[in-house]
């Protein structure tokens, strides 16, 4: 499925592995411990069939990406980044708005992510689309680095 964003020339489409190289380096600016070269190969090569990997793409660029599972009625979204050279932009909205679309379609009836506690700015993304803390994992990004767990019914906003 590829969906457009005419007023922003942006398309939502697939991951695919020429995207790769792309990604990792999102990846690494984005992230102290990032995923995997290996990890996004053997994802994006032996797709799994509840797995969903999503690029935000404006002309031949990758500006962010979205990571998420639909499994038994309840989403979970793995991973969501976009470069700091693009932050602000709205590009994070719409790969969550895109995502949370795909994710009604496939009758999800929750949505649930991880985030850290330190992450303010993502944090208010979330609380934008209506999500909410349900819960606290301790030491979920390393030592002291706890993560809250956010989540979204499907009859709640936005979904
Ligand atoms: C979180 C992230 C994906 C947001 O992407 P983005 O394209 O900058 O987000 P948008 O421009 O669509 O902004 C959406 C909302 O997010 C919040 N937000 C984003 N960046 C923010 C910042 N630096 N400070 C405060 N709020 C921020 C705001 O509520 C914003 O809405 P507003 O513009 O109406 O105020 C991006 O900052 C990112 O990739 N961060 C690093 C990776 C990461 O932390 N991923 C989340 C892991 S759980």
């Amino acid at each position: 499925m590829t969906t457009q964003n005419p007023l922003q020339n942006l398309t939502f489409e697939p991951m695919h592995l020429d995207d790769l190289q792309q990604v990792l380096d999102i990846e690494n600016q984005c992230f102290e411990n990032p995923w995997s070269n290996t990890y996004f190969t053997i994802s994006l090569k032996r797709p799994r069939s509840y797995e969903r990997f999503y690029v935000a793409r404006r002309e031949n660029t990758v500006v962010g990406y979205i990571v998420f599972n639909i499994l038994h009625g309840e989403a979970h979204i793995l991973n969501i980044a976009v470069p700091p050279a693009f932050q602000r932009q709205g590009i994070g909205k719409y790969l969550l708005t895109s995502a949370l679309e795909m994710i009604q379609v496939d009758n999800g009836r929750e949505v649930l992510l991880e985030v850290a506690v330190s992450n303010l700015p993502a944090q208010y993304l979330y609380r934008q689309f209506g999500f909410r803390i349900c819960g606290i994992r301790k030491n979920y990004y390393g030592r002291y680095k706890d993560a809250y767990v956010f989540r979204k019914g499907a009859k709640d906003d936005a979904i």
